[in-house]
């Protein structure tokens, strides 16, 4: 299942939803990679990295994909 979260507005909550909705899903035990497509890539990477310095579990697997073409490409081989 791919899970698309996007808005035209800024500051709406997505990266936090995107990030939350990765740890209920790896709690789960669902195998999941989280793409960040966010150009200025800041807070979701924040936030991982801030939970790996602190230890928490699940890791959170990410990639940053932020050119729309290569993202399409990508995932399609993924
Ligand atoms: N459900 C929520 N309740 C309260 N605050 C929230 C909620 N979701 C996100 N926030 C807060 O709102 C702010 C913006 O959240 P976030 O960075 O996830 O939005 P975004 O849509 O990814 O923003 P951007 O467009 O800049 O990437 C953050 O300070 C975040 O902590
Ligand atoms: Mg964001």
């Amino acid at each position: 299942m791919i899970l698309t979260l996007g808005h035209t507005k800024g500051g709406v909550g997505k990266s936090t939803l995107a990030l939350n909705i990765a740890i209920e899903r790896l709690l789960a035990g669902v195998e999941t990679l989280l793409v960040d497509g966010d150009p200025r890539q800041t807070s979701i990477s924040r936030a991982i990295g801030i939970r790996a310095e602190a230890g928490l579990v699940p890791a959170v697997p990410c990639i940053v994909l932020d050119d729309a073409k290569a993202m399409r490409h990508q995932i399609g081989l993924l």
